[in-house]
């Protein structure tokens, strides 16, 4: 199995799930919610695989470390705070996890959240997210920002 496919196997899991298919349309970082969640995870399997960890339980937790719909994060206050909780919650609801996808899952905020990752994977998706975060607020928020003020001046 090509390291594609072997992706796509793990992915296909969740998106078998329609809660899991509605983050395609939950706004995200300027963009949306699911595309934000695969870049992070292409990029922990890469590392993941390269530095010979689990690359399996790397991938899965980094699938499901944004696992929240918009709905659900109204009811929590503190979004930065409370959404891993809500992530967790909702991967245990529907998917069987080991302790290394729930660490992943809870710790991936760190260091703006108190709670250090306790496996190197999850020092892996911590680190990606970081990275992803940053190229998605290049690519789309300052882009939709710079439109807006655009839009205000010639309005
Ligand atoms: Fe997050
Ligand atoms: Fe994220």
């Amino acid at each position: 199995m090509s390291n594609k496919q072997i992706y796509y196997k793990l992915y296909s899991e969740f998106y078998n799930v329609n809660k899991y298919r509605e983050l395609k349309s939950m706004a995200h970082h300027g963009n949306n919610r699911l595309d934000h969640i695969n870049r992070v995870s292409k990029l922990s399997f890469k590392i993941s695989k390269m530095l010979k960890l689990d690359y399996v339980s790397c991938t899965r937790g980094a699938l499901l470390h944004d696992f929240f719909t918009t709905d659900d994060i109204k009811r929590g206050k503190n979004f930065l705070k409370e959404h891993p909780k809500i992530a967790l919650n909702n991967s245990k609801e529907y998917f069987e996890l080991n302790e290394i996808e729930e660490d992943i899952i809870l710790n991936h905020m760190y260091p703006i959240v108190k709670g250090k990752p306790n496996y190197a994977e999850s020092k892996v998706v911590c680190f990606s997210d970081k990275i992803v975060s940053v190229y998605e607020f290049f690519r789309y928020q300052l882009k939709l920002s710079v439109n807006l003020l655009i839009l205000f001046f010639i309005k």
